[in-house]
């Protein structure tokens, strides 16, 4: 285990102790204080970065124009606890929909640039395998282009399915392991799962470091919703 990794949940605990303390007081003083957008954000800002751009940390994920819905599909799992991870699932607790609706469009809307792509740390065949499964899947096994449903230009579409540009390997390969062990949920029928479940650890390894490695395309925006059919059904999205 890397020191870094030793490093991240203890940084996240000393943290999460400001934030949490900072909602909590929120929570209970509304609506006497100054209530401002600003304000709300500053609580994600050391993880997320005040415009959601991500942090340096590599399992601290961009927010930043992912699509609105999908941000408030994250926010209410975690506090339905259908995504696990404490620092998260402890500062929205206590908010509301409409509050948790606001702080996704609010990110949904930011525009910050991207991090330089990552540096590759694999070898070269095993990119050239990530990208064959990220552009077109493996038909023999029943997984789907990831383009299909996040786009060729990786940036995700409207409504809810997020781009994949612009986050670290490890994050990806933590989300994609979430959902094969069961730990991270969707939407039923959460089409995620059973992608997810269809990859090897070779293939997850492979994918995420791929992905990790491209630029943002010139106009970093989601696709239209429906503008792509979906390959399997995905409980997000609108039929
Ligand atoms: C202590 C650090 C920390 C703080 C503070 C924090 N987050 Fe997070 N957030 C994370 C981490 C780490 C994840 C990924 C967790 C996982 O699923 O493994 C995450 C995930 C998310 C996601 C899902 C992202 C995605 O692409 O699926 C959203 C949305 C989010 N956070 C919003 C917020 C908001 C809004 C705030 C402030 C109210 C906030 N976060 C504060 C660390 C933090
Ligand atoms: C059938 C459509 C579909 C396909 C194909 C698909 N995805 Fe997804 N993906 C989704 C949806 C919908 C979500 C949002 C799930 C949720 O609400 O949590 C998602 C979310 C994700 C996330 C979470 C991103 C974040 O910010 O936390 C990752 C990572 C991901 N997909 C990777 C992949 C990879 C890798 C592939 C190809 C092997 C793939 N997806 C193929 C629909 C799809």
């Amino acid at each position: 285990m890397s020191s870094r990794r030793i490093f991240r949940p203890l940084l996240a605990l000393l943290l999460i102790g400001a934030a949490g303390v900072y909602s909590a007081a929120k929570a209970q003083t509304q609506p006497t204080t100054p209530d401002t957008m600003a304000a709300r954000v500053q609580a994600c800002a050391a993880c997320h970065g005040t415009h959601g751009q991500g942090t340096d940390n590599d399992y601290f994920p961009r927010l930043a124009g992912k699509p609105a819905d999908y941000l408030f599909n994250q926010l209410q799992n975690f506090r339905e606890g259908r995504r696990k991870y404490p620092p998260m699932n402890y500062l929205v607790t206590y908010l509301s929909d409409d509050y948790l609706h606001q702080i996704a469009t609010y990110f949904s809307q930011q525009r910050p640039p991207y991090p330089p792509p990552g540096k590759p740390t694999v070898s070269s065949d095993t990119l050239a395998r990530g990208q064959n499964i990220v552009l077109h899947g493996d038909a023999s096994r029943q997984i789907p282009a990831c383009a299909a449903c996040h786009g060729k230009g990786l940036t995700g579409m409207e409504p809810a399915i997020p781009g994949l540009v612009g986050l670290h390997a490890d994050y990806i390969s933590a989300q994609l392991g979430g959902w094969r062990s069961g730990s991270r949920h969707a939407i039923a029928p959460d089409c995620m799962h059973e992608i997810a479940t269809r990859l090897t650890d070779d293939d997850v390894n492979a994918v995420a470091s791929w992905l990790s490695t491209q630029t943002a395309p010139q106009n970093p925006v989601p696709a239209p919703a429906r503008s792509m059919k979906t390959p399997l059904a995905c409980g997000s999205e609108p039929q």
